[in-house]
C-alpha cells in the first residue's frame, strides 16, 4: 500500500462529508456520546464500525490481541472506566471472531517472547473448559468453540469490573458477546445473559 494513497483517501473522505453537511467536522468537534463500547480484536480483517455500520462517534472501540479483558491491563481496564463511567454507554460489546490469530497461538505450544502473558489469559479459558473443550475431536470445531468461549469469559471479565457492576445496579447497562465470523461477513449474537453472569459472579467478584 502507498502510505500517500492514505492522505488522498482522507481528503476525498472529508469532501464527502462536508458535501454532505458543512458542519459535520464542526459538530464532531463538540464531543462524544456513544451508546457502544467496542472490545474487539486487533486483526486487521475485523474492522469495528465498518461491520456494525456505525458513525464516527456512535461506538467508543478498543481493539487488542483477541479481544482481551485482563484485569491487570491498565489499557483495557481504562477504556473501560471511561467509557461506562464517564460516558455511560449503554452496552458493551465483546466481539471475538472465527479464525483468530491470538486464539490459535494461545492453542500451539510455541514460545512465543511478551506475547507469552498475554495468550495465557486464553490458555486460562481453556482450562476452564476443558473438559467441553476436549470432548470436541474436530480441530476446527475445537478452535471455533474457544472463539466463542472466550468472548464470553471476556464479557464476564467486564463484570468483574467496578463500573460496570455499578453501571448495571444503577442504570442497567448491558454486556453483549458477539461473534464476527469471517467467512460470510456476518455477526453472531451469543446472547450472553448479563443478570445471569452477575449472578454467578456476585459472591466472589462483588464490589461496592
Ligand atoms: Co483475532
Amino acid at each position: 500500500m502507498d502510505i500517500k494513497k492514505i492522505f488522498e483517501n482522507n481528503a476525498t473522505w472529508v469532501n464527502e462529508k462536508l458535501g454532505k453537511d458543512e458542519n459535520y467536522f464542526k459538530n464532531l468537534s463538540k464531543g462524544q456520546s456513544p451508546d457502544i463500547l467496542y472490545i474487539g480484536c486487533a486483526d486487521s480483517r475485523v474492522t469495528a464500525e465498518e461491520l456494525m455500520g456505525v458513525s464516527p462517534g456512535e461506538a467508543f472501540v478498543h481493539r487488542n490481541i483477541a479481544n482481551m479483558v485482563p484485569n491487570t491491563d491498565l489499557s483495557s481496564m481504562s477504556v473501560i472506566e471511561y467509557a461506562v463511567g464517564h460516558l455511560k454507554v449503554k452496552h458493551v460489546v465483546v466481539c471475538g471472531h472465527y479464525y483468530c490469530g491470538g486464539v490459535k497461538a494461545a492453542m500451539e505450544s510455541k514460545d512465543l517472547g511478551v506475547l507469552n502473558p498475554w495468550l495465557r489469559n486464553i490458555r486460562d479459558v481453556y482450562r476452564i473448559y476443558n473438559d467441553e473443550l476436549n470432548n470436541i475431536n474436530d480441530e476446527e470445531a475445537r478452535y471455533k468453540r474457544l472463539v466463542e468461549l472466550n468472548v464470553y469469559e471476556q464479557c464476564v471479565n467486564v463484570l468483574k469490573t467496578a463500573v460496570v457492576q455499578k453501571a448495571f445496579r444503577e442504570r442497567g447497562v448491558s454486556v453483549h458477546g458477539w461473534v464476527f465470523d469471517i467467512h460470510t461477513g456476518k455477526l453472531i449474537d451469543l446472547a450472553v445473559n448479563t443478570q445471569k453472569i452477575v449472578d454467578s459472579v456476585r459472591e466472589i467478584y462483588h464490589l461496592e
